[in-house]
């Protein structure tokens, strides 16, 4: 009888795809997934130590696995950035956690378990791989009933924002081989999927290191030449290294979507500076400026923190200048939290935790009209939607995206799954748009 394992994930797309990476090296193992942890033999948290937030969800989610130790026996995990944060504290302060896994440990993984089985010891792996066998990745066997796919193309960061924990916990950046990348691609072109997204913190850096230069402007355009793949996205972007190469792929790359996640932080230049972003307001609207003019039709997203230390009203204002400058399709907005080893842990002058709440609303209300403002401006437009799987909200509906990336809702079956349609956006909301299929013959099918 195989065992079951239940994965809980908190965090970014890597830790999406890394709790993926799991199950699949689980699955040779003789692990089946479960949805139900009641029934698993394993459960594994995967952790985001990003935000205070998001880190203190692993202890509430502890807590609620204690009596299943206690009841079935079940081996209890610690994966992600709080494991590699925390690493044998985690063991310390939580007496039934069997297991802490490193963002470099996955491939251990089965070891790890062999350990645990053999000789009933509590195992913390945090080490850094330097070799890179943590980049690897698990290739799936047989055809995925899905349609899309992260692709990981580079780990870690070298940036060091003066605000962010992810290189303290990924450590430093390491890209992939193109061949690699390109070899998983095909395979998974192979295996049904439609979409890829190249996965990275940093993906305008690709290529460092490595000894066959590639940049990512050219690994798209090989990936571009994979057949089976229809679309392709990326995230992140950092605005310091996008360069006026990818800018161009935007044009010369028919299966790269016509959206980019682009985080600014902050849109005051003392804030930015303290920040250690790397580019200005001003540069940061240039480039914004000629995407638009390269791509008209790309959609714009981005992340912003309020509340950093030393932030005024004045640096706010910047902030919601350059938001109504932008027009972003959404926002990601966060108020400060500080991180421990940060260089900004050090910094004195800490905005009050009230002030960062009315700061946050203020901002997130301009985004919401904004939003809502895009999505409608597409009502009567025909847009090309991926659809990517049933309706969870009605049995009727299945569910896809645009290529600009926004959710869109129509009616349909399971026989729409996979397929890229013309659909007619008739109404926009603030976080879907409601379509309906055009037939190939209608005039309308080319937005005249
Ligand atoms: N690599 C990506 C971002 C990774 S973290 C990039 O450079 O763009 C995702 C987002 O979390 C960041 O863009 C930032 O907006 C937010 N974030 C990171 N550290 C934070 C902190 N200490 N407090 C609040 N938000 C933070
Ligand atoms: Fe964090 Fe900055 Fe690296 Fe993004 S670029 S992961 S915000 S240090
Ligand atoms: Fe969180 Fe780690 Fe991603 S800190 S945002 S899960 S890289």
């Amino acid at each position: 009888m195989p065992k079951r394992v239940y994965i809980e994930t908190y965090g970014c797309q890597m830790n999406e795809h890394d709790s993926e990476q799991m199950l699949r090296l689980l699955g040779h193992c003789d692990y089946s997934e479960t949805k139900d942890a009641k029934e698993a033999d394993l459960v594994l948290i995967n952790t985001c130590s990003v935000r205070e937030k998001p880190e203190h969800k692993v202890y509430s989610a502890l807590g609620r696995y204690k009596w299943l130790k206690e009841k079935r026996g079940t081996i209890v995990g610690v994966a992600g950035c709080v494991a590699q944060q925390e690493g044998n504290k985690l063991l310390e302060r939580v007496p039934y956690l069997d297991v802490v896994i490193g963002t470099h440990a996955i491939p251990m993984l089965p070891q790890i378990l062999q350990r645990i089985k053999v000789s009933g010891e509590r195992v913390c792996e945090t080490s850094y791989d330097q070799d890179g066998e943590y980049l690897k990745a698990v290739l799936p066997g047989k055809s995925l009933d899905k349609v899309k796919s992260y692709v990981t193309i580079m780990q870690g960061c070298d940036h060091f924002c003066s605000f962010c924990i992810v290189p303290h916990v990924r450590g430093r950046e390491k890209s992939r081989s193109s061949q690699e990348i390109i070899e998983e691609v095909k395979h998974l072109a192979e295996r049904g999927i439609k979409e890829v997204c190249l996965l990275g913190q940093n993906v305008n850096s690709y290529g460092k290191g490595l000894k066959e230069k590639t940049s990512f402007s050219e690994l798209l355009g090989h990936i571009d030449q994979i057949e089976g793949i229809k679309r392709i996205r990326f995230t992140t972007s950092h605005p310091k290294d996008l360069s006026e190469e990818l800018i161009q792929a935007f044009t010369k790359l028919p299966k790269l979507c016509e959206h980019i996640h682009l985080p600014f932080q902050s849109g005051s230049d003392r804030i930015l500076k303290t920040m250690h972003r790397g580019y200005t307001k001003e540069s940061y609207l240039e480039k914004i400026e000629r995407l638009k003019k390269v791509c008209s039709s790309i959609a714009l997203t981005a992340d912003v923190i309020v509340g950093f230390p030393g932030e005024e009203e004045e640096d706010f204002r910047q902030t919601l200048d350059l938001m109504e400058k932008v027009q972003f399709d959404d926002l990601f907005s966060f108020k400060y939290s500080l991180r421990k080893g940060t260089r900004a842990a050090q910094f004195e002058d800490k905005v009050e935790e009230k002030v960062k709440q009315e700061r946050l609303s203020i901002l997130q209300e301009i985004q919401k009209r904004i939003t809502l403002k895009k999505n409608q401006e597409l009502e009567g437009r025909v847009e090309e939607v991926l659809v990517e799987g049933l309706s969870k909200q009605s049995a009727q509906d299945v569910t896809g995206r645009t290529r600009s990336n926004k959710i869109v809702n129509l009616k349909g079956d399971l026989s729409l799954i996979g397929k890229l349609i013309p659909i007619r956006i008739v109404q926009g909301y603030a976080h879907s748009l409601r379509g309906e299929i055009v037939s190939a013959q209608d005039p309308s099918i080319y937005n005249l």
